[in-house]
Formats: structure tokens, C-alpha cells, sequence
């Protein structure tokens, strides 16, 4: 079958991406999707069960800075289309090893810019009906302070977070003209890629989009990030490590909502821009697991806050962003995105989720799931 369109996403296998790749494969059975992923030890196979045998979806195991692997990959498959999401991405692993974030986010964003420009020029007519679309984080703006520690009414309003906690804590957001001030080795690395996408097109004139989006929560994370870590740890009785003074703010989007915008600004979005995606939910960390705490144990039977005495505080993590707050406004009023889901909503799913796939989080715990890629393909 010819498709309308061939598309990479890269970094399929992992958390975001797979809720891409779903989106894609599902909704555009006239889209050929080529899922090209590395799987480190946040690729799940795993995560795909459900569309892996669809005609229009192929998986490719790759690493991105294999450059000439990309490259022949691109011309076998006619590929129009890159959306690119592969990434080392905890910044806890990044103070530890910074070497590898510079690696993946940096040169291996370079490896496919430069196989995108390469395979495109070669054809008749170039960049037209092309796109190489860049998925970035919020965290290269730096951070915002925490002026308003006890909260105040935030200047915006959206369906998402109109709830009862829908409070700012600063009067300061992430904008799209703000200036770079990354902290930590995973963010200065993701703006360095950053860079690089908008310095291919103003060298080159590919036609690129670049969007930075707030924390994401939902299924399939990996349980190294706060949520996915705590909500097991609850489920388990296990202590919760809580940095510093739990008092830093998160602004969380329901990850469904963020391949939601992404397939908007993949196909709508203007070349050369750059749309911050957010929901205007902020949370200070404390409050966050608060909420965890009592919906692990109400959705277990347990009395609801029988775990608070698991908080456990340590020591904060080196280089500590204080606060990340995205003002979406652009992209909410130029392509009229809004979020889907009430954070309470989207919270009650979300525990829901791990709680009824404990045994994704087993084999994802005990290692278990690196086998997965391996056994599927000795069966075939
Ligand atoms: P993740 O760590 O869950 O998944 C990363 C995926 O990339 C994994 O499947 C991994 O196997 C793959 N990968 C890593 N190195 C690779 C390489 N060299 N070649 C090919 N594949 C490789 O990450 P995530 O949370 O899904 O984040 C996806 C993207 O979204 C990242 O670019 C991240 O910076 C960005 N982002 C994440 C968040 C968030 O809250 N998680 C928020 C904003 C932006
Ligand atoms: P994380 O999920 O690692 O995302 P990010 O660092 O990209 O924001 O962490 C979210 C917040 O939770 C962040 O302020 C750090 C904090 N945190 C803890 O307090 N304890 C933990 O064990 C983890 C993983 C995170």
C-alpha cells in the first residue's frame, strides 16, 4: 500500500512517545509510522502491545546518532516526517552522567537534522510537504521564583485546571521570547538541541517546529519520576523521598493532552515557531503527593491519609529548579488547544492505571521488560 504520508517518531518506546505513536497509528491508517527507537532502559516495548501489529506501524531499533542507519532509513522509507521525542530525560541522571545527555539530546538531535537535510535536498522538491518537529521541555527556560508561596489567582483559566487548587505560586511564566538559563546537565543539553533545530532552518531552511512543554503525568512512566515512583512506593509501604522541602512547583499536564497538541502543531503549527504547551496546573511537590497519598489509599480500601507518615524528607537534589510555570496562551488562542482533563480527573486515572497494571510495573521494576523486544522477536 502507498501511504499518504511516512513518518519517524523517535523515542516510540517510551513514556510520551508511545501515546504519540498510538495516536498516530489509530487516527491516520493513512500515515505509515516508523517508531525508531534505541531502547535504553526507558524504551518498553511493552508500552505498544496494543497497535504493535497494525499495518501501518513498523518499529525500528535505532540509535539516533547512528546517522547513516537514519539516513538509509529516511530514503527506504520515503520519510516527510520526523517527530522526535528520543531523549535521556531525568535530570536526577543527568547530574550523575551528563557525558550521555549530551550524547543522545545533542549530538543525536545533530545526527538526524543533518540525515533529514541530506536525504531531503537529494529530492526534486526539497522542503516542500516537509517537517522535522522537535519535542522540548519547559526546563530550558530556567527557573521561576516561588514569590507567592501561599498561592494566588493566576491570570488564566483553562478547563484543565479550573479545579478547586488552581493557584500560581509566582507572577512570572514561561513564555515563548524568554531567554535560555538551563540549570541542570539535561536541560542544557535540550536547549543546546533546541539550538541546533532552529539553526537548521535559518541556515538551511528546514521547515522546523520546536515546542517545550510542562511535566508530564499519565501511564506508562517510568518509575524513576515522582509520580510513578510514589504511587508504587504508597502501593508498597515503602518510604517516599521527598527533596528538600517538598515546597518546589510543578506545572503537570496529562500526557494524552501534550500527543493531543502534538498532532495539532505537527500539522498545524507555523515553521520556524516555537509553542510552549502547559495546562496551567501548577502544584507545589508536598501538596502533589498529599494528593497521591490519599488516592493510593482510598482506591485500595485503606483509611484515606493512613500513608502521610511514609514522607520522607532528604536531601535536595543539587541545582533544585524552584519553579516551572508555562503560560500556553499562543498555542491555546493561534491553534485553539486546550486540555482535556481536570488535573483531579486526569490524577484519579492516572493511579487507577498503576494500580490495575501493577504487573507492568513489576517487570518494568525488576528489569523483566528489557526481555520483552528480545522474545517477541524470537516467536516470529
Ligand atoms: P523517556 O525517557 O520516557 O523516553 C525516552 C525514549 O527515547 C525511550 O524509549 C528511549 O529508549 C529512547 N532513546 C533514548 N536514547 C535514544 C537514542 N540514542 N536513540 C534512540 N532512542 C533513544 O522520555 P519521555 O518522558 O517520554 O520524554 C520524551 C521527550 O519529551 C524528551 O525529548 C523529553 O525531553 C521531552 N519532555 C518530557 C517531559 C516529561 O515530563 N516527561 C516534559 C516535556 C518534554
Ligand atoms: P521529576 O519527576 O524527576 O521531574 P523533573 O525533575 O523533570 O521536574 O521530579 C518532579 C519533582 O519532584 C521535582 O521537583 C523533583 C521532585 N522529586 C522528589 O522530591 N523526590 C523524588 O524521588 C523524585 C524522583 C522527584
Amino acid at each position: 500500500m502507498t501511504y499518504k504520508r511516512s513518518i519517524i517518531i523517535t523515542g516510540g518506546a517510551g513514556f510520551i512517545g508511545n501515546h504519540v505513536v498510538r495516536l498516530f497509528v489509530n487516527k491516520y491508517p493513512e500515515y505509515k509510522i516508523i517508531n525508531l527507537d534505541k531502547l535504553t532502559y526507558a524504551g518498553n516495548l511493552a508500552n505498544l502491545k496494543d497497535i504493535e501489529d497494525k499495518p501501518n506501524y513498523r518499529f525500528v531499533k535505532k540509535d539516533i546518532c547512528d546517522f547513516e542507519g537514519v539516513y538509509k532509513l529516511m530514503q527506504d522509507e520515503h520519510v516527510d516526517g520526523i517527530i522526535h521525542l528520543a531523549a535521556e530525560s531525568h535530570v536526577d541522571r543527568s547530574i550523575k552522567d551528563p557525558f550521555t545527555f549530551a550524547q543522545t539530546n545533542v549530538m543525536g538531535t545533530l545526527s538526524l537534522l543533518q540525515a533529514a537535510k541530506l536525504y531531503w535536498e537529494t529530492l526534486p522538491e526539497k522542503w516542500e510537504g516537509k517537517r522535522f518537529y522537535h519535542i522540548s521541555t519547559d526546563e530550558v527556560y530556567g527557573a521561576l521564583e516561588l514569590t507567592h508561596p501561599q498561592g494566588i489567582e493566576p491570570p488564566f483559566s483553562t478547563k484543565a485546571s479550573s479545579g478547586e487548587h488552581h493557584l500560581a505560586y509566582g507572577d512570572k511564566f514561561f513564555t515563548e521570547d524568554l531567554k535560555y538559563q538551563p540549570h541542570s546537565p539535561y536541560s542544557a543539553a535540550k536547549a543546546s538541541s533546541d539550538h541546533f533545530v532552529r539553526a537548521f532552518h535559518d541556515t538551511y531552511g528546514m521547515p522546523t517546529v520546536v515546542t517545550n512543554c510542562s511535566n508530564n503525568y499519565g501511564p506508562y512512566q517510568f518509575p524513576e519520576k515522582l509520580i510513578p515512583l510514589f504511587i508504587n512506593n504508597i502501593r508498597h509501604r515503602k518510604p517516599l523521598p521527598v527533596y528538600g522541602k517538598g515546597e518546589n512547583v510543578r506545572d503537570w499536564l496529562y500526557v494524552v493532552d501534550h500527543a493531543r497538541a502534538i498532532d495539532l502543531i505537527f500539522h498545524e503549527g507555523k515553521v520556524a515557531e516555537t509553542y510552549n504547551i502547559g495546562g496551567f496546573n501548577e502544584w507545589k511537590n508536598i501538596d502533589l503527593i498529599k494528593v497521591l497519598i490519599n488516592t493510593v489509599d482510598r482506591l485500595l480500601g485503606r483509611p484515606e491519609g493512613a500513608d502521610m507518615d511514609l514522607i520522607t524528607y532528604v536531601t535536595d537534589r543539587a541545582g533544585h529548579d524552584m519553579r516551572y510555570a508555562i503560560d500556553s496562551t499562543k498555542l491555546q488562542k493561534e491553534l485553539g488547544w486546550e486540555p482535556s482533563l481536570q488535573f483531579e480527573e486526569g490524577i484519579e486515572k492516572t493511579v487507577r492505571w498503576y494500580l490495575d497494571n501493577q504487573e507492568w510495573m513489576d517487570n518494568v521494576t525488576s528489569g523483566d521488560y528489557q526481555k520483552y523486544y528480545e522474545d517477541m522477536y524470537k516467536n516470529r
